[in-house]
């Protein structure tokens, strides 16, 4: 993939360029957004800017690829590309972007280690992005044409039929259709994105998962909504609680995202903590709709039992499929407990008997998912057998660094 001219460059680099990364990562995006102010409107969400480890996701995932190359000369890192491609399509991207990100970021690269980037350094870099950008284009081109839409298309007005308060920090969202346009079917764990004007007019956007399988007209979300501001982080979930009624118009994006629920006879296991429930409550939404016969254990932890978003929905989805069943953990015991086996602390996969070839499904916070993963791999449940959605930057990034 590399050419052999390259090669050997990015080898002697890659440890320059990866321990400087967040510097690269900061004044990139810093220069990218003195040039290209209008980025910020309606493509890059302030709120990820304002935390590090987000900025640091796309220079990160560069030199991750660099990692690659030379390790592992022979494969691509499906996992990572296919995971941004999805996020770039549900933001509309478009092929001509890619320019200005490498523009911004070679400049970055250059102003970090300055007289290091020689013109062969300069040139093995140049190589390492486009190869990864075409990669990423030809993936997205693949993903709007699947769906017939383009990055104009993809956007869509839907009307607030219903809030549901589902616990004290997380409402669904039921949105209908006006219009008469078809609407894309969803894959079982896919997202849409929301895109709104905050307060001071700005447009942000923001992933939320889809609870149920389509019916048609309507589409559901559930919002939890992040507390400590004025921090930039909650802006979206704060205006959606507090602003969003029944009767009001938001735009969503056509539904995206590379987690999603094979369709198999094998049994599936799904494991969320907190607001990671969502697209677990998507999939097996779509299992009762489908009429599965498979064996479906869901596991989920929380703070407590009232504070188990969407638990009634899931609970009756459980009670419905032919062979479904529920085990939950809560820090706090107290309050009406769910059916099935309930447990103390955090979830301990050990606990209860799990099927054998199981399909495994995680959702949750970065070291809910670590600590899930290291028990089912120690189990010996083969690591191609579990898929997770990480609800901010993934693993990979923790991985390379
Ligand atoms: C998100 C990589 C090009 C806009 C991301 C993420 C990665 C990434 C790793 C985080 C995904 C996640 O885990 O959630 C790349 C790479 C690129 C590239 C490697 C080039 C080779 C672009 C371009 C644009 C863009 C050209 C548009 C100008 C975004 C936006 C997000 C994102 C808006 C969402 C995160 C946020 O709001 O900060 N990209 N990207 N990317 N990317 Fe890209």
């Amino acid at each position: 993939m590399l050419s052999d001219t390259s090669r050997p460059v990015i080898q002697a680099t890659l440890p320059v360029v990866a321990e400087h990364i967040e510097e690269i990562a900061t004044r990139f995006y810093r220069h990218m957004f003195e040039a290209r102010p209008d980025l910020l409107d309606g493509l890059f969400n302030r709120g990820n800017q304002a935390d590090g480890r987000q900025q640091q996701a796309l220079a990160g995932s560069i030199a991750a690829f660099a990692t690659y190359l030379i390790e592992k000369p022979d494969q691509l890192p499906d996992h990572l590309l296919s995971r941004v491609a999805h996020k770039h399509v549900s933001l509309g991207l478009s092929p001509d972007q890619y320019q200005t990100v490498h523009d911004h970021l070679m400049w970055a690269i250059v102003d970090v280690l300055g007289e290091a980037v020689t013109p062969e350094v300069a040139a093995a870099w140049d190589e390492v992005y486009w190869l990864m950008a075409n990669l990423l284009i030809n993936k997205e081109r693949g993903l709007y044409g699947a769906v017939h839409l383009s990055p104009e298309t993809i956007w869509r007005t839907w009307r607030v039929a219903q809030r549901i308060q589902e616990t004290a920090d997380v409402i669904t969202f039921v949105v209908e259709r006006i219009d008469e346009r078809d609407v894309k079917p969803s894959l079982p764990g896919q997202y849409v994105t929301i895109k709104m004007p905050m307060k001071d007019g700005v447009h942000q956007p923001r992933q939320y998962s889809l609870t149920r399988a389509d019916e048609g007209q309507h589409r559901h979300f559930a919002v939890k909504r992040v507390h400590g501001l004025p921090t930039p982080d909650g802006e979206m979930s704060n205006l959606l609680h507090q602003d969003v009624r029944a009767g009001d118009e938001v735009v969503l994006s056509a539904p995206f995202g590379d987690v999603v629920l094979e369709y198999t006879d094998r049994p599936v296991v799904l494991a969320s903590a907190g607001i990671g429930i969502t697209p677990m409550a998507g999939m097996l939404s779509h299992l009762v709709k489908a009429g599965s016969q498979r064996q479906v254990v869901l596991l989920h932890a929380d703070d407590s039992p009232d504070a188990f978003p969407l638990r009634r929905q899931v609970t009756e989805d459980i009670g419905r499929l032919a062979d479904g069943s529920l085990h939950t953990w809560f820090i706090n015991a107290a309050g009406d407990q769910p059916s099935g086996s309930t447990f103390s602390g955090f979830m301990d996969v050990n606990a209860v008997e799990l099927p054998m070839d199981a399909e495994y499904y995680l959702c949750g916070p970065l070291p809910f998912l670590q600590a899930v993963r290291s028990d089912l791999i120690a189990n010996g449940v083969p690591a191609k057998d579990i898929q997770y959605e990480v609800f901010g930057p993934d693993l990979w990034l923790a991985d390379f660094q």
